[in-house]
């Protein structure tokens, strides 16, 4: 049997197998079989819904310094800002008007969020927002504040492990990170009961398809709820300005990949896909992806948040990305739902 047959029939497959699978990227055929079966894994588990977070990006200051990143630490051009609770509640207010029953709260690690103060903000999101889903994405943190935040009232945590081979990670980031950290962080956080969503980058300087085929081993050991990829792209303030962006047809192949492998996974439509394809998104429901997550942050911050160079949405109202991303979802088929979206499990 060849790779393409034995991921669809046992939903894993080696490191030399997804090596194999991956140098297939760029034949239609294969990439057409692998976005028919995703589509089939896709609609038998979720129908034609698509769910949506309301994403609220409420810090831009970083103690990291991830050197693809455009808010890390050692960039002197950032502005930074920091939405005040009050800000943020105002952004889950007009989130819940639109719609959405998941809130995402994602910033750098910044140090002023203790774990008192974003406690503090979880739990008053949730007591004013019961049946809402509350995901957080802020970050390596002790597993005391994993816990304390899991106990204030946090349901799910997004850390992308941004890529599983050791030395790429280290060549990606500053001596002090390190890819053992993150894996541990992943673990503690599911061993606490949260819904968990690792990821990666595709075409990150170095990245081999070596690599890509460690992400994915990794991602079937993990065995996570969500998953984030999205093409690499260069900012203009990083040692990667004139870098290459990342391929969006690779990032669409492993979005199919994925979902094979894990059937129920929560797999995103990502804004950088959106940003470097106008259609980026759509393809993305269309190779596998179930989830969007419009922009609810203030629009006087959004041009802020930049990760990277032409990040698309930073001029919308949050009520204009709502209506926009839900024609993009119709205009393939989906349809938007009002729902907290939580794994089929
Ligand atoms: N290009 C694409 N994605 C990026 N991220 C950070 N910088 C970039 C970039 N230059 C992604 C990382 C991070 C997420 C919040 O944004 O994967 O986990
Ligand atoms: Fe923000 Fe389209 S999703 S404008």
């Amino acid at each position: 049997m060849d790779v393409v047959e034995e991921l669809i029939k046992n939903h894993r497959l080696t490191q030399n197998q997804y090596e194999k699978l991956l140098g297939l990227w760029q034949d239609p055929q294969t990439a057409g079989r692998l976005a028919q079966e995703a589509v089939r894994l896709r609609k038998e588990y979720y129908g034609d819904q698509v769910y949506t977070r309301g994403l609220i990006e409420f810090t831009n200051y970083c103690k990291n310094d991830c050197y693809y990143c455009g808010i890390r630490r050692g960039n002197p051009h950032a502005v930074r800002y920091r939405l005040t609770e009050e800000e943020i509640l105002e952004c889950c207010q007009q989130g819940h008007e639109l719609g959405f029953r998941t809130f995402v709260l994602q910033g750098g690690e910044d140090p002023y969020f203790t774990d008192e103060r974003m406690a503090q903000i979880v739990r008053r999101i949730k007591q004013e927002y019961p049946e809402h889903a509350l995901t957080l994405s802020i970050g390596e943190r002790s597993y005391e504040s994993y816990r304390l935040l899991r106990e204030a009232g946090a349901d799910r945590y997004l850390l992308r492990h941004e890529t599983a081979n050791d030395a790429h990670y280290h060549s990606l980031h500053p001596k002090e990170m390190s890819l053992d950290a993150r894996k541990q962080c992943l673990y503690q956080l599911k061993e606490l009961g949260y819904q968990v969503g690792a990821g990666f980058m595709v075409g990150s300087p170095g990245q081999t398809m070596a690599c890509l085929a460690e992400d994915l081993v990794f991602l079937q050991e993990l065995q996570p709820h969500m998953v984030g990829i999205g093409p690499f792209i260069p900012h203009h303030d990083t040692i990667y300005a004139s870098e290459k962006p990342g391929s969006v047809e690779l990032t669409l192949y492993l979005l199919s990949v994925i979902r094979i492998m894990l059937p129920r996974v929560l797999l995103p439509a990502t804004t950088a896909l959106g940003t470097l394809d106008p259609r980026g998104r759509e393809k993305g429901l269309e190779a596998g992806a179930n989830v969007v997550m419009p922009n609810l942050s203030p629009v006087k911050n959004r041009k802020l948040y930049d990760l990277y160079d032409n990040k698309i949405c930073t001029g919308e109202e949050a009520a204009e990305c709502r209506g926009c991303l839900s024609r993009r979802v119709e205009s393939v088929g989906y349809h938007l739902v009002v729902a907290r979206g939580d794994s089929r499990q």
